[in-house]
């Protein structure tokens, strides 16, 4: 061993250092140089005691500086190949935020929703306000006090849901009139969407369980002017501004004059289609003025007030509003007719 020795290996330290690009290089040259054991350093300093006396003292001095010069030199060298490591690590894992995100994909509303919503936001802008009812009714509700007296066909159990002897699934949002007209005094001016029940054979226009949407009107000099010029309003709005509204004669117990409104085919501008079978008009519902029998039901005096009311299936003007042809769609929650709103 001799100084030599000691400068040839400060050049072959020099020369492996630039063999290092990782950490791992790193380690070996420092096990090589410097392990306690098996360092080529640490045993060079090891063989000291072995030299002459004389130059002891410079072979320590000058092996202590080399293993000074290699300890910084690596650690110098591993802080800049962790930056270099972090730097690879932050190209590999870079987000390019302009790249466009997953869509989460949102929920929709129903179109029977979207319909009621609509119905309801044209009627309180008119000034009604909006009233809820009991799925489950009584005859009472449900007929009597609609002038349905027992016998009437409408109390048929073949049309009518009876739960026990005492209760029913509302037929229609008629019973709603009843139940406000009991808790409220004129001026009237309510609309109430709800479901309603039938035993109808499930076809594409009729299905056993449907929404319907009832209005009430009831103040002092309340005419048939009024309930035509509401329908009239309400439908141009609903449907749109070339939309016109028929009234046909029928019959409701609870309405004198009845009438069944339809509304022109806005398919065919009225040329005639499959939809409103080539008559030009699609029937949506019943109206008119509320027969003065069920005043007596609630108390009200019949010769001072007047009324009209009318009642459509949400259902039937989902359909016509998005052209959806078939009733049990609007029931199957099938996404892909779903996400369509
Ligand atoms: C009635 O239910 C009356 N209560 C409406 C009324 C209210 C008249 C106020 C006068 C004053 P009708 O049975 O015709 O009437 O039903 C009204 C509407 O409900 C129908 O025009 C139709 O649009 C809808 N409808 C009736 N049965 C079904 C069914 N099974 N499935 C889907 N919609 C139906």
């Amino acid at each position: 061993m001799s100084l030599e020795s000691l400068r040839v290996l400060g050049e072959q330290f020099d020369q492996d250092k630039l063999s290092i690009t990782e950490p791992a290089d790193l380690e070996e040259v420092r096990i090589r140089y410097l392990s306690r054991k098996s360092g080529r350093l640490t045993q060079a300093l090891q063989a000291l005691t072995r030299l002459p006396k004389e130059d002891r003292r410079e072979f320590g001095r000058l092996g202590n500086i080399l293993k000074q010069r290699m300890e910084s030199e690596l650690a110098e060298l591993e802080a800049s190949l962790g930056s270099v490591a972090q730097a690879r690590r932050l190209e590999a894992e870079a987000l390019d935020v302009t790249l466009p995100g997953f869509r989460t994909s949102l929920g929709h509303r129903h179109p029977l929703t979207l319909v009621r919503e609509d119905m309801e936001r044209i009627f309180i802008a008119m000034g009604y306000s909006v009233e809820d009812g009991p799925e489950v009714e009584t005859p009472y509700y449900n007929f009597e006090a609609l002038n349905i007296p027992e016998g009437h066909p409408a109390r048929n159990a073949s049309d009518t849901f009876y739960i026990g002897g005492e209760l029913l699934l509302r037929t229609h949002t008629s019973p709603v009139q009843v139940r406000t007209m009991e808790r409220q005094s004129p001026p009237v001016r309510i609309v109430c969407p709800g479901r309603v029940f039938r035993r109808d054979d499930l076809d594409a226009t009729h299905s056993p369980m449907f929404h319907q949407f009832e209005g009430l009107v009831v103040d002092e000099g309340v005419t048939f002017g009024d309930l035509k010029g509401t329908l009239e309003l309400f439908h141009r709005e609903f449907f749109g501004e070339g939309t016109r509204t028929r009234f046909r004669p029928s019959y409701f117990p609870f309405t004198e004059p009845s009438a069944e409104v339809d509304i022109s085919c806005i398919f065919c501008h009225q040329k005639g289609c499959r939809v409103c079978k080539q008559t030009g008009w699609i029937e949506l519902g019943g109206s008119g003025m509320v027969n003065p029998a069920l005043y007596g039901f609630v108390g009200y005096d019949p010769e001072r007030y007047s009324g009209f009311a009318f009642g459509g299936g949400i259902d039937r003007y989902a359909m016509v509003k998005y052209q959806i042809n078939d009733i049990p769609m609007l029931f199957q929650n099938d996404f892909r007719f779903l996400e369509q709103f």
